[in-house]
């Protein structure tokens, strides 16, 4: 070896040292954008890079934007990437119910299945994202050992209390609030007839809501962090149904029932966009705000009769004014769409023809609807 191929080694070694740490540091830069679980290291899902996503528009309103997810879904590259980056909050759509979560009889050596809603708890931790739980007590989705079962409704309530406990006791800690009670009431305020009110019922037929009472005990004494909530859909504007949810609501302050706040799903079409309407849904809102509870806007969807452009354009309408109503009041804290991407949507499987209900169509390309949600949560105050 000649001194000058030394000498030039020598000379070379910190150019070398360079161009490894600046490579080095480029790798590492670069990965942060692929592996950093927070939302704030990804780039904007698709669209205008500047713009911030929903997630964040919405954190500084205070407020957390949700999305309904199935496990299955999870596989797909481009749902992951908007539901990480545009969402704040998941909650199960299905994995979390009676008949998923509960789908063997407590004699069974494996009565849960906790494998599904698991997934998605570690999803949304992984992602910063807040866990919404959905839901204990309904009449859909209830497992046919219990609807096949035949139980006293002292046996029942056993049941449901066990239920309650465990599925809230597994999740404490990773799930903030959960809907205890779905859809309980029928469209004109009376009790809906169901195997957990009356068919045999867990041992208060003909008492009204307290079976709910006795719930939400039970949901509190399981987990008394989280914040308990009461769902319903078609309850947004002032009508039978949602002044029977406020008297339960006045009822249960008044007794000291821990009802935390008020779901409402806001499955809607677009006959939701009338002046009228949208006061009454105002008004209901404050009646419930002023009785301190939270209002979580749970289940938000707007169903089409076709995707043309001014659909989609008087779409947009209602999820900006929705958003713009829920703005308006500190109580309102959550605006959870009931899904992310029109291809994923239980729209078309429960109301045949219709569809076209979410921020993102089939292809995961934003729709109007984002930018009128997006524009109410950015516009100057
Ligand atoms: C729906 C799911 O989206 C469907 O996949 C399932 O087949 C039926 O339930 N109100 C609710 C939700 O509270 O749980 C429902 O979810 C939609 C209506």
């Amino acid at each position: 070896m000649t001194p000058m191929l030394v000498r030039d080694r020598i000379r070379s070694q910190p150019v070398k040292s360079a161009v490894v740490a600046v490579t080095f540091l480029f790798v590492v830069f670069a990965c942060s954008f692929v592996l950093l679980p927070s939302n704030e290291a990804a780039s904007p899902s698709s669209g205008n890079d500047s713009a911030p996503a929903l997630r964040q528009a919405a954190a500084a309103r205070g407020l957390l934007i949700g999305a309904a997810v199935h496990t299955r879904f999870l596989g797909e590259p481009a749902f992951v990437r908007i539901l990480s980056t545009e969402f704040s909050q998941l909650e199960p759509e299905n994995e979390m119910k009676f008949a998923l979560i509960h789908p063997r009889p407590d004699s069974d050596p494996q009565p849960f299945d906790f494998s599904g809603a698991d997934a998605l708890v570690s999803f949304a931790r992984a992602h910063d994202m807040k866990v919404r739980g959905h839901t204990l007590l309904w009449h859909r989705q209830v497992p046919s050992w219990i609807t096949k079962g035949v139980f006293t409704p002292s046996q029942l309530a056993d049941i449901l209390h066990n239920h309650v406990t465990t599925v809230m006791s597994h999740y404490a800690s990773k799930v903030y609030a959960w809907d205890v009670v779905n859809e309980a009431f029928n469209d004109d305020g009376t009790m809906r007839h169901t195997v957990w009110y009356d068919q045999p019922g867990i041992g208060f037929a003909g008492s009204g809501t307290k079976y709910l009472e006795q719930a939400f005990r039970w949901a509190h004494a399981a987990d008394p962090e989280a914040k308990l909530f009461y769902n319903d859909y078609d309850a947004e504007p002032i009508n039978p149904k949602s002044d029977a949810i406020y008297a339960m609501a006045v009822d249960f302050k008044r007794h000291g029932v821990p009802l935390e706040g008020i779901g409402i799903q806001a499955h809607v079409d677009l006959s939701f966009d009338k002046p009228a309407t949208l006061a009454s849904f105002r008004k209901n809102m404050k009646r419930f705000a002023d009785l301190g509870l939270e209002i979580h806007i749970t289940e938000l969807d707007v169903r089409l009769h076709d995707g043309s452009a001014a659909a989609l354009s008087a779409q947009a309408k209602i999820y900006g004014e929705i958003t713009k109503a829920c703005l308006e009041f500190s109580a309102c804290k959550v605006i959870q769409t009931w899904g992310v991407s029109d291809n994923h949507s239980w729209i078309p499987s429960e109301y045949p023809d219709l569809g076209w209900p979410l921020l993102w169509d089939a292809n995961y390309q934003k729709k109007p609807a984002y930018a009128a949600m997006l524009d109410a949560l950015t516009r100057p105050r």
